[in-house]
This record gives structure tokens, sequence and C-alpha cells, in this order.
């Protein structure tokens, strides 16, 4: 099967997203998004609730990012829309289960195939708590909308909102907390397994 025309609109987006992004903790990254593979796997689409806080969410972007959420909000429902942990497993509050999700653009499950780097975005609703985890690979957020506080190894309690760049180095602890909005980022992940399930200590 030929890549899709939708899901190249998308990898446009996200590769341009992190290219054109001027920061130095983003520089690191951008060999391997421009150089992220050349495979391509038609995805499924799943559904989740946070989804659909993608609205709200372009209402309190900034003009640097309210062209990438347009574009995932004019795709939403093609997205596979995914969650990294499960009730089960008890590892996140179940408020956080309720009204959060990532939906993943490049890595290592697609669509667009990489082993040298992860990205996407995640959405997560208002009022969440998403407790301090580690993982290995190194990892960048960029705050597309809302806000949140952040606690990122030694630093604590770190107001992060759209525009503004989080770097986690490699099992660096962190965690944030939301606000009274949606939370929405673009994530880069990138050495180690790309599908890593983070440690909660
Ligand atoms: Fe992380």
């Amino acid at each position: 099967m030929n890549v899709r025309l939708e899901d190249l609109e998308l990898l446009e987006a996200v590769r341009d997203f992190a290219l054109d992004h001027e920061h130095p903790a983003v520089e690191n990254f951008k060999a391997a998004v421009r150089d992220w593979g050349n495979d391509w796997i038609d995805v499924a689409p799943t559904r989740l609730p946070a989804a659909e806080l993608l609205d709200s969410a372009i209402e309190q972007a900034i003009p640097e990012t309210r062209g990438l959420l347009e574009t995932f909000a004019r795709h939403r429902q093609r997205l596979r829309w995914e969650q990294s942990y499960k009730q089960k497993d008890g590892l996140v509050p179940d408020a956080m289960l309720a009204c959060y999700g990532f939906a993943e653009i490049l890595g290592k499950q697609g669509p667009f195939v990489s082993e040298r780097i992860r990205a996407g975005i995640g959405i997560y609703g208002p009022d969440i708590v998403y407790p301090a985890h580690r993982h290995h690979p190194e990892e960048i957020y960029i705050a597309l909308a809302g806000s949140a506080i952040f606690s990122v190894g030694q630093e604590n309690d770190v107001e992060k909102s759209a525009g503004d760049v989080v770097y986690m180095k490699s099992n660096t602890p962190h965690g944030f907390r939301t606000g009274d909005e949606a939370f929405v980022i673009y994530y880069l992940w990138q050495g180690g397994d790309l599908r890593e399930i983070s440690s909660f200590d």
C-alpha cells in the first residue's frame, strides 16, 4: 500500500515543527528528525476522549503552535490515539487515564517507522497529575497550548506554557500537573527503546 497523502501532511507538519524550532535543546534532535527512516505502515485509527480537547486547545494556542494543532484536529478521526498506561497497572491516577492520550506520527510503531526518533502530540485534560516518571530515551516537550507546572530532576514547580520547551535528560524523573485548560505538547524521544514504558519511583 502506498503512503497516504494525509499521512504525508502529518509527517511534514511534525517534521517541520521540530526543524523550524529555534532552541538549543531541540538542535540535538534535528538530525534524527531529518533522517528519521523511510518506512510507512498503515495504522488503524483509534479513539480517545482526550482528542476532543483539540478544539479548545486551538483557541488557547499561540500563532507558532496553532498550525500544528489544526493539522492534528483535521486528521483527528484517522489518527491512532493511544495511552501508555492501563488502569490495572495503577501507575497513574484514573483521572489522568480518563482524559489523556497521544497520537504518534514518527516512531517504532509508525505510521512513519523510525528506530531513531519518536514524535507526536500528547493531550492532557484539565487538573491532571502526571506523577514523576523516567525513561532512558532523552525527551523534549514543546508546549502547544495550555500550561502545566513541572518538576524535572531537582527543579520543582516550574510553569510551562505554549511555546516553552522542556528538556529531560536520559533517566531524569519528570512529572507535571495541568491547570484549568487542556495542556497539549509536541514530544520528541531519541536514544534507547522508543517504546520503553516509564518507571515510577
Ligand atoms: Fe517522559
